[in-house]
């Protein structure tokens, strides 16, 4: 099944995948200047997602799990305890406020690590699944850390991506490359184009899903071969 209609290709595999750019260090320092107040800004309203992205992916015990961008550990306590996961992500105050975190809520079944996402010191296929929750639209370099993420993942595992992409609407998608220049500073880019995005990344995924309210977030699964 297309998940895309033909007029999106075009040049999906040339084009910028949002009419901004920024380099690691900048968003590190969004990061660190926001940390105190993510979790009241990007918590309650990006929760739901983050639950049915969690209930889709249906973990099996043992599994291994690597989230990257793990913020402040929003997420820990969502994963059945079964698993062993792993968090990966340059900001130094957001994985302060992660490791404060799984340690009130007596998670033992996550360790943390600080890493760049473009940049994974992992083994080729060292994961079940690859998750990456709000995070492909705050990287410098989507394209590298979609492969980095795939690189990672087993053969038959799944690359599952959480995120705020461009929308399909002509007004929506001017909109939002209007205000993208402006979004960086609260730590996101508002334009990014996901069809150039999986082609440039070459994903192909097996589900594209509607999460959040409005629904304008996607839940994008891809398997690897
Ligand atoms: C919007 S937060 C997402 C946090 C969490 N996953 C959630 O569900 O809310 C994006 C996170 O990605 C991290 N990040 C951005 N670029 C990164 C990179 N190149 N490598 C590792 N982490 C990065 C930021 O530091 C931030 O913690």
């Amino acid at each position: 099944m297309a998940l895309f209609e033909p007029h999106d290709e075009g040049d999906a595999a040339t084009r910028a995948l949002s009419v901004t750019a920024v380099e690691n260090d900048f968003v590190e320092r969004v990061y660190e200047k926001i940390s105190t107040v993510y979790d009241l800004t990007f918590g309650p309203t990006l929760h739901p997602g983050r639950v049915d992205a969690i209930r889709r992916m249906a973990v099996k015990a043992g599994d291994r799990v690597l989230e990257v961008g793990v913020g402040t550990g929003i997420n820990a306590a969502l994963y059945p305890r079964d698993c062993t996961v792993t968090g990966v992500d340059f900001s130094t105050p957001m994985l302060e406020k992660a490791r404060k975190r799984i340690a009130h809520k007596g998670v033992r079944n996550m360790r943390l690590l600080e890493m760049d996402a473009a940049d994974l010191k992992f083994a080729d296929n060292s994961f079940d699944i690859v998750y990456a929750p709000y995070v492909i639209s705050v990287v410098a370099d989507p394209v590298t850390v979609a492969r980095e993420m795939y690189r990672v993942c087993k053969p038959g595992g799944r690359i599952v991506i959480l995120n705020h992409f461009r929308s399909a609407s002509r007004i929506g998608a001017w909109l939002e490359r209007i205000i993208a220049p402006f979004t960086l500073f609260i730590g996101f880019k508002s334009d990014v184009d996901l069809p150039a995005f999986l082609v440039q990344a070459d994903l192909h995924p097996i589900s594209i899903e509607k999460v959040n309210v409005p629904r304008i977030w996607s839940l994008v699964t891809c398997v690897k071969s």
